[in-house]
């Protein structure tokens, strides 16, 4: 058995958007390996009903588990409004989920306590945010909207040509997202601005991508929060609490998989990531759905003492 300092994170989202929290991961965990599963065939989550992204985290989580990680990392804020808790019930690692790490980035940055939060359909039905944001300072008010075409667009984006991500991410205008993208977001951030929000929750990791292009929208006086930093100093928070850090000398071993086109993801993430992930390795979805899991309902209803 490997010594539990020298096991992997294992990190996953639906697809490549979980790839800006690994971005943030190993900038500030220089030592750390990484174990990410991108759920690429069957992204997105955002539409689905809570029921089914729970059975997918349960799949997911136990797929990493059996690979031996020492903490999970639910890249996803679908997934973690749906199935954090039951992740945290079901495996016997730390579970850090993305929606804490953003509601307390957003309650520290706000000065007027108008906090707007932007994610999937999933992410703003669950009202994870919002519960989020009330039990860290239940004077701030939080206004939600779903924009789940952002995710379209950066997955577009990502598959059109080598240039479209950097275009998207750059201080400079594009031609792939103008002007189609700045109406859509228009309608998306207008009522947010008009509620006179001064922080503006970016809740889905696929939004980081669209930050320059967002920030224009909403004007410089509104701050953009990604959970990406936060997510990652908790994880450097809980490991060195429990004595479970990578040690410095540590030469970190990242591995990529996804239940996708292997050759998509290590092309399109690479350029996410900003430096090659080498080969990534397929998984199928049928692996993943033989493995052994209980049924997310009476898991999710079960009380405590009857876990
Ligand atoms: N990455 C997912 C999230 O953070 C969004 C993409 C999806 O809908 O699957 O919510």
């Amino acid at each position: 058995m490997r010594d539990v300092r020298d096991r992997p994170i294992g990190v996953f989202d639906s697809g490549l958007g979980g790839l800006t929290v690994v971005r943030e991961l190993v900038s500030a965990l220089p030592h750390e390996s990484v174990l990410y599963l991108g759920d690429t065939a069957r992204c997105p989550y955002g539409p689905r009903e809570p029921d089914e992204v729970r059975r997918f985290v349960l799949q997911i989580g136990a797929w990493l588990s059996a690979q031996e990680i020492k903490l999970m990392v639910i890249a996803c804020n679908t997934a973690t409004a749906s199935g954090l808790a039951l992740a945290q019930q079901t495996f016997d690692v730390p579970v850090i989920g993305v929606v804490e790490p953003g509601a307390r980035a957003a309650v520290q940055a706000t000065r007027n306590r108008r906090v707007g939060v932007i994610g999937t359909v999933g992410t703003v039905r669950s009202g994870a945010y919002s519960d989020a944001v009330r039990a860290l300072d239940a004077g701030v008010t939080v206004f939600s909207a779903p924009a789940p075409k952002f995710v379209d667009i950066v997955e577009a984006g990502l598959r059109m040509d080598d240039s479209a991500l950097e275009s998207l991410m750059s201080q400079t205008t594009d031609v792939f997202v103008r002007p189609s993208f700045y109406e859509l977001a228009r309608d998306y951030l207008d009522p947010l601005k008009r509620a006179g929000i001064d922080t503006l929750v970016l809740g889905c990791t696929h939004f980081p991508l669209l930050s320059t292009a967002i920030q224009q929208v909403v004007g410089p006086s509104v701050r953009l929060i990604s959970s990406a930093e936060e997510t990652a100093r908790e994880v450097r928070e809980t490991l060195e609490v429990r004595g479970h850090a990578a040690p410095a000398a540590a030469r970190p071993a990242h591995r990529f998989v996804t239940t996708g086109d292997p050759e998509e993801f290590e092309r399109l993430g690479s350029r996410i990531l900003g430096w090659p992930t080498g080969p990534v390795e397929a998984v199928g979805v049928e692996e993943l759905e033989r493995l052994l899991t209980p049924d997310p309902e009476s898991m999710a209803s079960a009380r405590p003492e009857e876990l």
